[in-house]
């Protein structure tokens, strides 16, 4: 997606070989214009897959995975981090740990937003070593549903999710694939549509 890759080489830092700064536009600022053009084209590369969700996980996916859910005309639900005063009943969650910070979370959803008929598109905005959408997909798949694809605004090619989602048998759909960070410079994927 040629705007974002222009916002990522304009407003983009490298913060070092494996982490790259977006927080003037996804992270903390948030662009809105570039998101809804980040939902249309989300929506364009599923719109042929009966998508009736989106789920995502706050807080980062939150804003694609809203414009991502408008232009496909479905609900979308985010996956929380913390324990909520209201989730209580009919909780599924599931256990995601995070190498880059070396922590593990609960994340968790109520059943009731997802059910067996449901084919639920996974949102997020980094893809790095995949364990944030392979949480997700453990929430969709104890709630009996599908789990269409996962579309990923930023993928870091070069650590182990993208691959790690394929063997598991996902459809991955990234807007902007990152092929290296090296010498502070940001490098992408020289595929088609990448
Ligand atoms: P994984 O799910 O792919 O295994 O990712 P990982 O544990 O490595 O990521 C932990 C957090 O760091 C996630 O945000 C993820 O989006 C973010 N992250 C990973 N790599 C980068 C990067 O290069 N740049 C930026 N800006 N963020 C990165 P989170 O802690 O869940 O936070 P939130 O922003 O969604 O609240
Ligand atoms: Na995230
Ligand atoms: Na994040």
């Amino acid at each position: 997606m040629d705007l974002l890759k222009q916002k990522i080489n304009s407003e983009g830092t490298v913060l070092s070989e494996h982490v790259l700064k977006v927080d003037s536009f996804i992270n903390h600022q948030i662009d809105p214009a570039l998101m809804v053009e980040i939902g249309k084209e989300f929506a364009k590369r599923f719109k042929d897959n009966q998508i009736t969700k989106v789920l995502t996980i706050e807080s980062s996916g939150i804003a694609p995975g809203l414009m991502a859910a408008l232009e496909l005309s479905v609900p979308v639900i985010f996956a929380r981090k913390r324990k909520s005063l209201t989730l209580v009943n009919d909780v599924l969650t599931s256990t995601v740990h995070s190498f880059t910070k070396n922590e593990t979370n609960e994340i968790s959803v109520s059943s009731k937003f997802i059910n067996s008929t449901d084919n639920v598109l996974i949102i997020d905005d980094f893809l790095a070593n995949g364990q944030a959408a392979l949480g997700l997909a453990d929430l969709v798949q104890q709630a009996g549903a599908n789990v269409a694809g996962i579309g990923i605004v930023i993928e870091k090619s070069f650590q182990q999710g993208r691959q790690l989602l394929n063997e598991k048998g996902y459809r991955v759909e990234s807007l902007a694939r990152i092929q290296s960070l090296e010498n502070g410079k940001v490098t992408f994927s020289e595929e088609v549509g990448a």
